[in-house]
Parts: structure tokens; sequence; C-alpha cells
């Protein structure tokens, strides 16, 4: 039926075809005849039959099911509902509601304090939406106005506005908030739960929150949630950064969908959160290094969450901005477009993994299809998932089933070819012990470490020989967070321990230029460990079975290391 009105190609199982609802040159149209559903990775546009009618061929609702003769599949998206408020609770946010009433009335009476926020660009209009405030220069303002009784002192400690003092007889308590502009933290009702407050000046730490209380779980609230349910019109999608000011700026400027984890990656919780209200999220990093990070500590997350009829879209902004400074910069128009043309959660996820391989080759495009696995792993079955798969199975030059098979063998793809090739005498930098061997080869080439599989991994955990807690500490790394070139392996282990040692093997081993050697290498070198380490513990278990007799446990693993030793061609290991 689709393919009736758009250009498709196949594509496995599913077809694919330039988006019919947004302008695009390459294909990012996806069908599934199966399920009789679309969906498009560039413009989020989904859906079953019945909605494409709707939407292609602009017909009413009555029209379209006429149309399909009633064979349709919508689910309705469920608005849930937050548990009941905790009744002991309501002083508590009482008092929250005054305290930020003190605060911003202080702001209003505190020049110095003006003048900051006048220089950070801030409308009063703006402070006012925002409730923003400022906490005095002093220990106990919140306190002495809000702490006369022994209650009220508990209260106030619980929302954790004040701090007991330690060491002292239990009596003293002082503000956690001193001489800092004050952003409160407000539910859906609009209530104030927690605070986050910056310096004036410098100082540190830059930004203070309020700790996790009855009120307030940081995992859970996301600034500036209220702010803009409260902006009017309907929500259509969520934009989300890093901090409070860049929050506060982009509503400042029109974008009044914008909001902020509190000093913590985005959780499932989150999102689940967002696509309550909305189904499109973009998420919006800095350019730089700690931005990508936290763009890909994002993906991970999102992907729990990732389905058909969500959309999920990554911004990198240019290096050195960060929103507020962009929008500041460039206005709302212009942030705007960024935002429009940010990258679909699937296009960035190719992108990561393809710059991590060489995807011109067999080995890296096996390589690519392995990191994706864990990955694809996490995303809800459904045909979102199954699109995904497709996508990835493009990239990778697999039909679809055949890559989801291989995923589902457990052992995801036959390791490269030139892996399973026998090792070539080496006269490179073969000399020096395994773990040496192993290490030279990681840091020369980190992205081999995606070579190593979950179970060749796990061999090398008893292993014992010098160096080999530094290779697993290596490998877990390399693995969980991969890398490209050796430079970046130096400087991320720069203080780490051991980290020098890797600086020093990269300068003294022989060069090293051809990566599919060092994969096999490598890959030698740790199962000669493991073998290594089998025929250490067969040894041990021998002299003691001479002396005394081995309990059962023991029994079982020295008959288990055997048969193991057996199956890996059973000739003993030398160094
Ligand atoms: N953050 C925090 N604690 C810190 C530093 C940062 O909780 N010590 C959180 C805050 O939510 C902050 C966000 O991380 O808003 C981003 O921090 P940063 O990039 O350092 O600050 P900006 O938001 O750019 O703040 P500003 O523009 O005021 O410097
Ligand atoms: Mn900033």
């Amino acid at each position: 039926m689709v393919g009736s009105r758009v250009q498709l190609t196949k594509a496995g199982r599913e077809y694919k075809a330039c988006c019919p609802f947004h302008s695009e040159k390459t294909a990012s149209f996806w069908v599934s005849p199966e399920k009789q559903f679309y969906h498009c990775f560039g413009c989020g546009a989904h859906g079953t039959a019945l909605r494409f009618l709707m939407e292609y061929d602009h017909m009413s609702f009555p029209e379209a099911i006429e149309d399909l003769a009633g064979r349709l599949g919508l689910t309705v998206p469920h608005e849930g509902g937050g548990g009941g408020p905790d009744p002991q609770n309501a002083p508590l946010y009482e008092l929250m509601g005054r305290v930020t009433q003190f605060y911003a009335q202080t702001l209003a009476a505190t020049a110095r304090a003006g003048q900051y926020v006048a220089q950070r660009g801030l409308t009063a209009e703006t402070m006012q939406r925002f409730a923003l405030g400022y906490a005095p220069d002093a220990w106990d303002a919140v306190l002495s106005r809000f702490g006369a009784r022994e209650t009220d002192r508990r209260a106030l400690a619980a929302t954790g506005l004040i701090i007991e003092r330690s060491g002292g007889r239990g009596e003293g308590h002082y503000d956690r908030f001193r001489d800092r502009i004050m952003f409160p933290i407000r539910d859906s009702r609009g209530r104030t739960i927690a605070f986050g407050g910056r310096v004036l000046d410098r100082g540190e730490p830059k930004y203070l929150n309020s700790p996790e209380t009855a009120l307030f779980h940081k995992g859970h609230e996301l600034y500036g949630l209220y702010e803009s349910r409260l902006a009017g019109g309907t929500l259509k999608r969520l934009v989300v950064v890093e901090g409070y000011m860049d929050v506060v700026r982009l509503h400042q400027a029109g974008i009044t969908y914008a909001v902020a984890t509190l000093g913590t990656s985005t959780t499932p919780d989150h999102l689940k959160r967002i696509f309550r209200l909305v189904r499109e999220v973009v998420f919006a990093f800095d350019g730089d290094r700690a931005g990508r990070g936290a763009a890909w500590r994002a993906l991970q997350h999102a992907l729990p969450e990732a389905r058909e009829g969500r959309e999920i879209r990554f911004l990198f902004l240019p290096e050195g901005h960060d929103p507020d400074s962009l929008v500041g910069a460039e206005g709302r128009a212009a942030f705007e477009q960024r935002l429009d043309g940010a990258l679909p959660l699937s296009e960035y996820l190719v992108r990561e993994l393809s710059a991590e391989v060489d995807i011109a080759h067999a080995d890296g495009r096996a390589r690519l299809a392995e990191a994706a696995r864990p990955l694809i792993g996490k995303v809800p079955a459904g045909v979102y998932r199954e699109l995904l798969i497709a996508r990835m199975a493009e990239v990778v030059g697999l039909p679809a089933e055949r890559l989801e098979a291989l995923w589902q063998d457990g052992m995801a793809l036959p390791p490269p070819a030139a892996a399973r090739a026998p090792l070539r005498p080496q006269h490179s930098a073969g000399r020096g012990s395994l773990v040496r061997q192993a290490l030279a080869r990681l840091v020369r080439f980190p992205g081999i470490a995606g070579t190593i599989t979950d179970a060749e991994r796990a061999e090398l955990q008893n292993c014992t020989e010098a160096g080999a807690e530094l290779l697993r500490g290596l490998l877990d790394d390399l693995r969980a967070r991969p890398l490209q070139i050796a430079a970046q392996v130096i400087e991320r282990w720069r203080d780490r321990p051991g980290g020098e040692h890797l600086g020093r093997l990269l300068e003294r081993e022989a060069v090293l230029d051809d990566e599919a050697a060092a994969a096999v290498e490598l890959q030698a070198a740790l199962g000669k460990l493991v073998d290594l380490g089998v025929d250490q513990r067969l040894r041990a278990l021998e002299t003691q079975s001479r002396s005394r007799s081995l309990s059962e446990q023991e029994l079982k693993e020295f008959q288990m290391l055997t048969s193991r030793k057996a199956i890996r061609n059973g000739k003993p290991v030398r160094r």
C-alpha cells in the first residue's frame, strides 16, 4: 500500500525509500510489510498503514478506516499518573515555597547579585518565570528566619537547606547555600523541591545542589520541565541540555521546551517522563570531548526507551559553545534550525560505531556488527528495533536475517577472517612476556580490543602473570569505551595506575603498523596466557594430589581443565 505511493527499494525483509514526509537525499524511510508499519529515522514520521493514509493522502480518520477495511493496530499511549503525594511532606513543600520567595526577594534587594544576573543577560521577566533568587552571604540567613523552633530546624534539615555541624553536640546548624544565585527546581505542579546554587564569581564548587531528600530525587527530575509545560501552546518536543543557565537562556530566547538533567546523565527514568509528554527529544551537547562522552552515555540510556513513534536525536554544538552562549550568539531561529537538523539516534549510532572501525574492510564491518550487538540488544523488541537491525545490516553488508541470526547464536560473527588464520611467525615487536606483547598491541591499536569476546575476556580473569591486572584493566576500559589511536589511550591513562608503563611500552616497542596482524597477535597472546594459567593450575593440583587427596571440587576442576586443554589442542604452552 505504501509502495503504491513511494518509490521503495528492497532491503532484506524491509523496504526503504526517501521519506515522503520530509525532503532528504538519502533514504531513511523504512517500511516493514510484515508489520504493516513504517518509520522514518530522519524525521520520526511513523505509524501503521492507517496513519500513512491519513498523513500522506490527507484522508480523514473515517476515510482511512474505510480504505483499510478495519485493518489497523494503533496503540494509544498512556498518560501515566504519578503516585499520590506523601501527606507528611506537605509542610516541607510549604517551607520550600517560603524559602523560594525569600531568596527571590533577596535577589531583588542585593545589588551585587542583581548585577550578576543582568551581566548573564537575564531579564526581569525570566527571573520571575524561573523564580530565581539569591542566597545571602551568611551562615544563618535561612536558619534564623525559618528555623526558630526545633521542629522548624528539623524540617529545614530534611529539605537539605541547612546542614548540621559535625563534631559539635548536635546543636549547631548552618545554611547550605551562601552567596549564590539560586535556581529553584520545581516539580510538575510547580512546587519547589530542591535548589541549584551558582557562585557569583569564582569559587568552588561552581554549582551546589540540594541533596537527595524526601522531595527530591535527582535521577528523576528535569530542571525546566515545569516551566516548559507552563509556557503555553502544545509541547511537541523537548530539548535536553546540561546546565541551568542553558535552560533559562533558551527559554528566554523563545525556545521554551528546554530542560536539563541535574548533574547526572540522562536516565531511562528521565526518558520515560519525557515521552509521557512528547514524542520527540533532542539531546544537545557541547562539542568538546566531555560533551561527546555525555552524548554516548545518553544514547546508551536512551536505547531501552527507543521505539516506533518516538524520535530521539542528538545535536552537537560547535566547539567552545554551550546552548547558553550559542543561542546568545545566533538567536532562536538559527538554534532551532540546528535542532531540526539533529542526528537521529540510528545515524548517531552508526556514525559512532563506524568511526571506530574501517568499514571498507570485512573485518572492520564484522567488528562493527559485534560492537552494535549489545547496544541493539537494549532496544525493546518491536518494529523500531527491527528497522534498526535492518539499518545496521545495511552498513555491515549482510542481510538483516543473517545478522540477526548470528547475533542470536550468542557468538555474533565469525571473528575477522584474519583472526582465524594461524599465527604468523612474528619478527615485529614479538619479544617480551605475553602480557607485554598484548599490552603493546592494545596501546598501539586500541580498536582491536573490540575483537576480544566476553568469553575470551572472562578466561583471563584468573591469570596471575605479572601485569595481568593492568592488561585486564586496559582491555575492559577499551571494550567499554573504545578509542581509536594510541595517543588517546596514553592521555586517558595518564593518571591511572600503570599509565606511565603504557607510555613507555609505546615508546620502546618496535614499530607496529599492521592492525589486522596486531589483532591476530593479541588474540594469540591472550590465548597463550589462558593456556599458561591452565597449565599452572593443573601442575599445582597435581603437586597437591601427591601429598593429599583432592577434594570433590578440586577433582571437578581438574577434569574441567584437562578436557579444556584437550580441546585447545593439548600442547603445553611454553613462554
Ligand atoms: N553542575 C553541577 N555541579 C558542578 C558543576 C556543574 O551540578 N560543580 C551541573 C549544573 O547543573 C550545571 C551543569 O552541570 O548547570 C553544567 O555545568 P557547567 O557546564 O560547568 O556550567 P554552565 O551550565 O555552563 O554554567 P555557567 O554558564 O553558569 O558557567
Ligand atoms: Mn555556560
